[in-house]
């Protein structure tokens, strides 16, 4: 348990109490007192604490924060914190042009000027849409000011003509049966609609909610966070409980850099594994590591993760949703299930000022069937596989959601057939598959692989979540409704789609992928973690010298300042430069 100091320094009183400069403090006061505020207030002891507010009209995922910000705002004030909400760039999983992944980093560099440069003595980071989260989490790790999540929840759950179903999962099933004419346009619609029946975000296990489950289990959030619907009154009195934590908090001086330490980010890697996370998270967890100095490398989802198990039945590896996910005890109930297998760090702290162990006492498992024990699991070796190959460092696929034909490889023993051959159909980006996917010269058929090219943070600037095609109509009329698909970019979190995604090097910066053709024989062995094209060393060099990396021009001045910073997804889609910052609330003198 963290002690409380009454007499802690806030860093607020630089601004508005400090006696040795009284026209700078009078100047900053007397603004904040133009819309009711009192000098007694701002110059007490009391925390100013930022409400980092991610919900806007074009963020639809978190706009239920603009409301839930009252409820917040009545626990800050209830342990004599004064709150301060302050908007985040938006970002819009579902919209934003050409990838949200380009705007995680912006809102990231946006939130910790403000963290800084502000009154600010503690925050209460809103949470949500896939790249809010991570986001926040990296902003509170650049500048260990004590920070807080508070998720926005999941949809209820969705259902069409009396099924259940989940955001996004849905789309990627839907498209195939338009493809294949079972539907049209009007069904399509109101199927992939009706995925989302309430305010929150996606009900599936896709990043957001995966994201949400990650910071929980980081210690960030108060137990049980992650899961509550959006609706739930519980999500509204869980916004009361958040607020008022946080300034103790600022009291207790507990900060990011006491909480996200190396063993809580271990648990992470488990817990998504145990999740069927998203297959975003590698990239978003490492990002976020990064940024508070920790060394978390993409080899380490391989060694702590890949052997855990499917304890999670949830979309798009099982068949439930974020409500069921949370009646059923949500994150605690799983990470119990975890730490009775001994895999989980239960001494890690957390934001209640309570080790993890101690917060999860009270989160039995409260449904069997939505939330499987570690000896008997919904899957075993569920985690993701870290591949490479003779032409890319390395890629990842998420083992939860693989179908038979890669299972095969992976579960066989040694001696036995244990890889499988697959001809390339290459594609420059989701514009050309789309265009050429139906195209009968290219011969396509169930032994054939799909690759995408041209996806990575550079060539689309911030990696586009593609990389799940889905095969032409014809083999979907044949009953095959999913190929192998290999790639540069990312895919939806909520795509089961058997992918080798996250390739890094990408091919805009001259990665081995934009070397391959149409035609090429890759060899796939999961036991051996390898993916190789069947052409000569030789032949390699010569496409090699041929080949001139490129990308499109960018669009805007961001993109350009992005593609000119940007590490590779495998070291988590970072801006290096601001990897290099550290405590930065604590370790500077203000201006
Ligand atoms: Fe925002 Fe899925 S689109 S959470
Ligand atoms: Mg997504």
């Amino acid at each position: 348990m963290t002690n409380k100091k009454d007499n802690v320094f806030l860093r607020s009183k630089q601004w508005f109490n400090e006696p040795s400069h009284p026209d700078m403090t009078a100047l900053y006061v007397e603004r904040y007192m133009n819309y009711g505020l009192t000098r007694e207030e701002l110059q007490s002891d009391r925390p100013i604490i930022g409400i980092a507010q991610t919900g806007s009209d074009l963020t639809p995922c978190n706009r239920h924060h603009k409301v839930l910000a009252e409820r917040i705002k009545d626990g800050i004030r209830d342990a004599g914190g004064i709150p301060m909400e302050f908007p985040v760039h938006p970002i819009a999983e579902q919209t934003r042009r050409p990838t949200a992944a380009l705007d995680r980093n912006l809102a990231y560099l946006g939130l910790v000027e403000i963290l800084h440069g502000y009154p600010l003595d503690g925050v209460v980071l809103t949470t949500g849409c896939d790249k809010t989260t991570p986001a926040c989490l990296m902003a509170a790790g650049t500048t260990d000011l004590p920070s807080i999540v508070f998720s926005g929840g999941p949809m209820l759950n969705g259902y069409y003509k009396g099924d259940l179903i989940g955001s996004g999962t849905v789309l990627w099933h839907a498209r195939n049966l338009l493809a294949a004419g079972e539907i049209d346009y009007e069904d399509f619609m109101e199927m992939t609609t009706s995925a989302s029946p309430s305010i929150g975000h996606c009900n599936t296990m896709g990043t957001a909610l995966s994201m949400n489950a990650i910071a929980e289990t980081l210690g960030m959030s108060l137990p049980s966070c992650a899961s509550i619907p959006a609706p739930y009154q519980e999500r509204a009195q869980m916004a009361y409980k958040t607020g008022k934590r946080i300034v103790d908090m600022v009291k207790e001086d507990l900060r990011p850099s006491k909480i996200m330490t190396k063993q809580a980010f271990e648990n992470a890697i488990v817990v998504s594994s145990a999740l069927g996370a998203s297959s975003n998270c590698p990239p978003h967890l490492i990002a976020i590591a990064r940024h508070i100095g920790i060394d978390l490398k993409l080899e380490d989802w391989q060694s702590i993760g890949e052997h855990i198990p499917l304890l999670v039945n949830c979309m798009p590896a099982g068949k439930y949703l974020g409500e069921d996910f949370h009646r059923a005890g949500g994150v605690p109930a799983v990470m119990n299930e975890l730490s009775k297998a001994g895999k989980i760090h239960t001494d890690c702290l957390t934001v209640t000022g309570e080790t993890m162990g101690k917060n999860l006492v009270k989160f039995p498992n409260t449904n069997p069937d939505v939330i499987y024990s570690y000896d008997n699991p919904l899957k075993s070796r569920a985690g993701f596989i870290v591949l490479s190959g003779n032409f890319f460092d390395n890629a990842i696929i998420k083992m939860s959601v693989v179908g038979e034909k890669f299972q095969k490889t992976y579960l066989s023993k040694p001696g036995e057939e244990n890889s499988f051959e697959a001809r390339a159909i290459v594609f420059e980006g989701p514009e050309d598959y789309h265009s050429r996917i139906n195209d009968p010269s290219l011969d396509i058929d169930e032994n054939c692989i799909l690759v995408i090219r041209g996806n990575g943070t550079v060539g689309y600037p911030g990696s586009a979540e593609v990389v799940n095609m889905a095969p032409p109509a014809k083999l979907i009329k044949q009953g095959i409704d999913e190929l192998p698909c290999l790639g540069d970019g990312r895919q939806s979190g909520t795509s089961a789609s058997p992918s080798i995604l996250n390739m890094s090097p990408e091919s805009a910066v001259g990665g081995g992928i934009s070397l391959l053709q149409t035609n090429d024989k890759l060899r796939i062995d999961l036991n051996l973690r390898k993916v190789d094209v069947l052409i000569s060393e030789q032949e390699l060099q010569d496409r090699q010298k041929q080949s001139k990396p490129n990308f499109p021009k960018s669009q805007t001045p961001w993109q350009e300042i992005y593609r000119s910073m940007v590490g590779q997804l495998s070291t988590g889609g970072c801006l290096e430069p601001a990897t290099l910052y550290f405590n930065v609330t604590h370790n500077s003198n203000l201006p």
